[in-house]
């Protein structure tokens, strides 16, 4: 497995690909790698025959300089893990790399909309640093294909609006969240959690998942169905950020009788902000 941080030196490797014909998969991350990144390059692994993942902690999408400092990096792990998995190259660039007149000058691309809403209006900037970092990382590593989790689903959304909008070439593949036998959707973050929060965190997919069958059997009651779950986490302790009902494809609030409906949540328990979808079809 090739390591590279150099952006000049990947782009001379994926030149080669390319003049061979080969097909690029790409997964970007931040790194600190779980199951649920894993399943992203088993996907990716099914869609090229060179698979690039990507580590970079980008500052760009960062509200809280606190948050960023905190960030796990886990570097030789992930690498360990990624050789273990059959990626061809890690791309492991450093902020000095990626942003070289430093943030402040950055031209950046922002996908307006859907960029505002839910986490986007908590976290402000968040998706334009989203949008702007994958822009670079697509730019300089050409995939054919991209692979993103649907656990962030916003995020998701974002970007197929991105590449259709800038008509990039690059298929955005949707991956299922990984979810451990309780439910809990893997993440980086549920590494903070304690014992006791561990045990109750699969209480904001159970809430979730209650909302799916009341719209599957038919319920049109979004508001009630959102304050119910809103209680329930509430009255166990969570600090809840959000629990919507939205269109799935825009993120706007659902008309009744929607057929293609996300509900997405976020909610902290103690110090740590769990997110979590699910999305319905009806
Ligand atoms: O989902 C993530 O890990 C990040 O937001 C991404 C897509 C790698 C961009 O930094």
């Amino acid at each position: 497995m090739l390591v590279v941080n150099n952006p000049a030196a990947l782009r001379e490797q994926i030149g080669q690909w390319r003049r061979e014909s080969r097909a690029i998969a790409f997964v970007p991350t931040m790194g600190n790698l779980h199951q649920g990144h894993l399943t992203l390059v088993d996907e990716a692994r099914s869609h090229g025959e060179k698979v690039v993942v990507s580590i970079f902690v980008n500052p760009l999408q960062f509200d809280k300089a606190e948050d960023l400092a905190n960030y796990p990096r886990t570097l030789e792990q992930d690498c360990a893990a990624l050789e273990a998995a059959g990626v061809d190259l890690v791309f492991t660039p450093t902020p000095e790399l990626m942003y070289p007149h430093g943030l402040a000058s950055q031209t950046f691309v922002e996908v307006p909309g859907l960029s505002g809403l839910l986490e986007g209006a908590l976290r402000p900037g968040h998706f334009r640093g989203v949008s702007t970092v994958v822009t670079k990382l697509f730019n300089i590593v050409q995939p054919d294909v991209a692979c993103f989790g649907k656990k962030d689903y916003q995020q998701l959304a974002v970007l197929r609006g991105m590449v259709a909008d800038l008509n990039m070439p690059i298929d955005i593949v949707p991956v299922d969240t990984g979810r451990a036998a309780d439910g809990l959707a893997l993440s980086s973050r549920n590494g903070y959690l304690s014992a006791e929060e561990r045990a109750e965190a699969p209480r904001l997919y159970r809430q979730l998942s209650l909302i799916r069958d009341a719209l599957q059997a038919g319920s049109n009651d979004y508001a009630g169905l959102e304050a119910v779950a809103h209680a329930d986490l509430t009255a166990h302790g969570w600090q809840v950020d959000y629990v919507e009902i939205r269109a799935a494809d825009t993120l706007e609030i659902a008309h009744a009788g929607e057929r293609h409906i996300v509900i997405l949540a976020a909610a902290r328990l103690g110090k740590t902000r769990l997110i979590d979808n699910i999305d319905v079809m009806r």
